[in-house]
């Protein structure tokens, strides 16, 4: 067969205005799945849009490069119209979990395949060519996100009129002054001080000490609890990861692929946790959930709503603490489980770890950058901050051991029953000095926290 000549494919800049719209839509996509992780009740889908906020924002961020490659020699820029923001800050103030589903999976990606698509055909297959490889390669996942969002909805008849909106706003996408890719987001539209569960999930009560396995390491049931708890904190690292980046989408570019790598990684580890959970029988729900690790890290009454300083204190106490701490503890935990046979375990762990020194860097660097790179003002802040969590959570304590006695006692008889599992000894959370220093953590900052005597420096290990 002939091919049919074509009198002309899209110049350079068409092709550049063309790309940036798709950049413009994949990070929005992500933004919005950033933003809603935390509002959907089901676990499946926070798992699908931790997962997928990455992989648009790596799209993203491959066709941003791609745009930049094409408007350097002329020193242009190529922007979008405002009115593709109003359409997609549209979807973001969807009233329900259903409907957000509905605009982005049945709605939004069958647009987004075929602006893509349009590009394949339109261009020079010649003078584009980097484009056209780039497109090829992201359509089979773009496909199966599609696919797999599908699956997400409730399989109710789409609610007709909500996509009509949609389709008004579309039609206009090319109206309305330019805006520029680096800073062209909506404002956030709401906060969201507590994560979304299924309805029906039983929680433990705030202020209580929650699961507490009394021998995690040979008891089915206990180990079972140990996997629950860990299972916990990677669904709220992921939402309050995701939020972070989502609240704050003037933070430049790098942040946003750091928080949505890290809101993937998360997905995995819930996935690889389930995966032993389910190998002893349990799943997800069989224990009281806790939801602390969001709810109790998204506000700080010293921080101003919404402001950069309660996301430095959110990524001061989550990503430099608290993983800091995680890093210590799959170090000791991966010899411990293997040295047991629990080799499942310890692989599992051991996947974690290394992303674990990831994330703790990346909230190393952040709460650098946002204090201007001072040293002193990371270490100072972070003590401001671990000393106002560290109070708030011994008054919820206070308040449940006042009205709660009996319970109380319970947990410390749990406590006790598990220090003689141990040999009458509580447990020792020893440093792991590599891990630490390969994320980042100076000399001063590993002396904080073994000043605050969470973990032990052994100097014979070092
Ligand atoms: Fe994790
Ligand atoms: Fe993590």
């Amino acid at each position: 067969m002939i091919a049919k000549h074509r009198a002309a494919y899209w110049s350079p800049s068409q092709a550049a205005a063309s790309l940036v719209q798709l950049a413009y839509l994949e990070r929005s996509l992500a933004n919005l799945l950033a933003g809603w992780a935390v509002k959907l009740p089901s676990f499946d889908a926070k798992l699908a849009f931790g997962m997928q906020m990455h992989r648009s924002m790596e799209r993203a961020t491959y066709l941003r490069s791609r745009v930049n490659g094409l408007c350097h020699a002329t020193a242009s820029e190529a922007t979008v119209a405002a009115g593709l923001r109003s359409v997609l800050s549209h979807v973001d103030r969807a009233q329900t979990p259903a409907r957000l589903v509905a605009a982005i999976y049945r709605w939004l990606y069958p647009r987004l395949i075929a602006l893509y698509e349009t590009h394949l055909s339109e261009t020079d297959p010649d003078g584009d060519r980097p484009s056209i490889d780039l497109i090829r390669s992201f359509l089979p996942s773009l496909e199966k996100e599609r696919h797999e969002g599908l699956s997400l909805s409730s399989g109710r008849a789409a609610d007709k009129p909500w996509l009509r909106e949609l389709e008004e706003l579309w039609n206009r996408r090319t109206a309305g002054e330019p805006l520029s890719l680096a800073n062209g987001l909506w404002d956030p539209v709401d906060r969201v001080p507590a994560a979304v569960r299924p309805e029906g999930s039983r929680f433990g009560e705030s202020g209580s000490l929650g699961l507490l396995p009394v021998d995690p390491v040979h008891d089915k049931r206990d180990i079972g609890m140990f996997l629950h708890k860990e299972l916990d904190e990677e669904f709220t690292t992921l939402e309050l990861i995701a939020r972070n980046s989502y609240e704050h989408p003037d933070m430049p570019w790098a942040f946003h692929r750091d928080m949505a790598r890290q809101a993937s990684d998360e997905a995995r580890h819930a996935v690889m946790i389930s995966r032993l959970l389910t190998a002893r029988g349990f799943r997800h729900g069989d224990f009281a959930l806790t939801t602390s690790s969001y709810d109790g890290i998204y506000a700080f009454e010293p921080c101003e709503a919404g402001s950069r300083r309660e996301l430095l204190w959110r990524m001061l106490i989550r990503q430099t603490f608290m993983e800091g701490l995680a890093i210590d503890n799959l170090g000791y935990e991966i010899g411990h489980r293997r040295s047991v046979g629990q080799t499942d375990i310890a692989a599992v762990f051991e996947y974690i770890l290394r992303d674990e020194v990831f994330h703790a860097q990346s909230g190393l660097r952040w709460s650098q950058e946002l204090l201007g790179s001072d040293p002193q003002a990371v270490l100072k802040e972070r003590d401001e901050a671990i000393r106002y969590f560290t109070a708030r959570a011994e008054a919820a304590r206070e308040s449940f051991v006042m009205n709660n006695l009996d319970a109380a006692l319970g947990e410390l008889a749990a406590i006790e029953a598990g220090k003689q599992s141990r040999g009458g000894k509580l447990p020792e959370r020893p440093l792991n000095r590599i891990g630490r220093v390969q994320a980042g953590y100076t000399g001063e900052d590993i002396s904080q926290i073994v000043s605050w005597s969470y973990a032990v420096d052994d100097p014979v290990a070092r």
